[in-house]
């Protein structure tokens, strides 16, 4: 996922429990792979465990300090993953939330290419 992405022009790229496994750096990394390879049409879904800001469960903050421990990553909140998709160079369009915290992957976040312009 750090090289180029083969697939060009697909109308959706998706991702599921991937970038929570990646800190920043790399996430955007692997984003910027994405996004090049995307067409006008196209948009890119992220579907990820999303933390509340507060009063997060434990299975949620066990895997947060779990993701520190073994990759230098973390589980992100809503706001922690529209920032990454931002400078990543998307702009998010929908948030699709499941009424749950916790199990895998409670948040689709459905994201288009903008104009970077730096
Ligand atoms: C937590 S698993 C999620 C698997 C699956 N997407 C799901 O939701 O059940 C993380 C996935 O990221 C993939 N992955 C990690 N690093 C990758 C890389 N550099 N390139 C492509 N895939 C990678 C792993 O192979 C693994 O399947």
């Amino acid at each position: 996922m750090f090289t180029e992405q083969p697939l060009k022009g697909a109308k959706a790229y998706y991702l599921r429990t991937v970038l929570h496994d990646w800190p920043d750096k790399q996430s955007l990394l692997a984003l910027a792979r994405v996004r090049e390879a995307m067409a006008d049409d196209s948009v890119l879904l992220i579907n990820e465990n999303t933390l509340p800001e507060v009063g997060a469960s434990s299975f949620s903050v066990s895997l947060d300090i779990n993701m520190m421990n073994i990759f230098a990553a973390l589980e992100r909140t809503e706001k922690q993953w529209v920032d990454l998709l931002e400078r990543a160079g998307f702009r998010v369009v929908k948030i699709w939330r499941a009424d749950y915290d916790g199990v895998g992957s409670n948040a689709l976040f459905e994201a288009v290419a903008c104009q970077l312009w730096n």
